[in-house]
């Protein structure tokens, strides 16, 4: 399993469930080599994959939907952005900064550009930064992305990406966040408690990790615990939701027994101070 995998297998999992995610540009993407990985994951991992990645799509889309709204618009800045597609669901007045190493970058670049061309996505203003988060200095990081930032305010999202970083490079991030952001703008982050090392279903997932990485793309393997995110200097919890309540929310038709029979991750908004 390599790294920008995991970005077309959510992207796909998200057109699986459009009426949930809101994505309904998620199936752009889809390509016949995920396609073929997704059955083996369902099977050995968790029937319930799909909908969990649009259960937290949708919680995002919803929480940034309403701040642009409110705001007249402003920038959302995505760290390790993959292939998610928000941008092109809000008003034009929301501009985009997308992040993530430069195989993405210039791939996704280069197919936004083709599509938008070819009138199947509507036009959005959208910068592009290829930055690897392990190897880039706080200070490096920001000054390629301060000057990118053309509209205020910000709404920094960071989804699906920190259990592939270790705690230092997820407090760099946060050093990066602070210097880029101004009171009451918000961070968005999904991430495993530690209590989801206990299930079973967690334990296959390391496994379905451990047997299928076939090539040197290695990552880390992190979950947070609560109380991180209460004593992150500049910022301070708005809200804490996950997918287990998301689902009673918006897919009140999929029932989940019990919330340890599933990949259940955590979302946090988090607001500057
Ligand atoms: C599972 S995908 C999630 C993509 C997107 N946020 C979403 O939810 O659809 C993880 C993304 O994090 C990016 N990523 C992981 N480690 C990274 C690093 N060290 N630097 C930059 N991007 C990284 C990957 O390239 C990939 O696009």
């Amino acid at each position: 399993m390599q790294i920008h995998e995991t970005a077309f297998i959510v992207s796909t999992y998200r057109s699986y469930h459009e009426d949930v995610s809101k994505d309904a540009y998620a199936k752009l993407w889809n390509n016949p080599a995920t396609d073929a990985l997704i059955p083996d994951i369902i099977k050995s991992v968790s029937e319930h994959e799909a909908i969990l990645h649009s259960l937290r799509n949708r919680f995002f889309y919803e929480r940034m939907n309403s701040f642009f709204k409110e705001n007249g618009g402003g920038t959302l800045i995505n760290f390790g952005s993959g292939f998610s597609m928000y941008q092109f669901s809000f008003d034009n007045n929301v501009s985009t900064i997308e992040i993530d190493k430069k195989d993405i970058i210039d791939y996704k670049k280069e197919k936004i550009d083709h599509w938008t061309q070819e009138g199947k996505l509507p036009y959005r203003d959208i910068q592009y930064a290829a930055i690897d988060f392990n190897k880039n200095s706080v200070e490096e990081m920001v000054n390629s992305l301060r000057p990118i930032i053309k509209k205020e305010p910000t709404f920094i999202l960071i989804e699906g990406v920190v259990f592939f970083l270790d705690r230092t490079t997820t407090n760099k991030l946060f050093n990066v966040f602070k210097e880029l952001q101004k009171p009451n703008d918000l961070v968005g982050l999904v991430t495993y408690l530690p209590e989801v090392e206990n299930t079973a279903v967690y334990k296959r997932l390391l496994h379905y990790f451990d047997s299928n990485n076939d090539t040197n793309d290695s990552f880390s393997h992190q979950t947070i615990p609560d109380s991180y995110f209460h004593k992150i200097d500049g910022y301070e919890v708005q809200e804490r939701t996950d997918e287990f309540q998301l689902s009673k929310i918006y897919a009140r038709q999929h029932i989940i027994k019990d919330k340890t029979e599933i990949l259940n991750e955590t979302s946090y908004m988090l607001r500057r101070t």
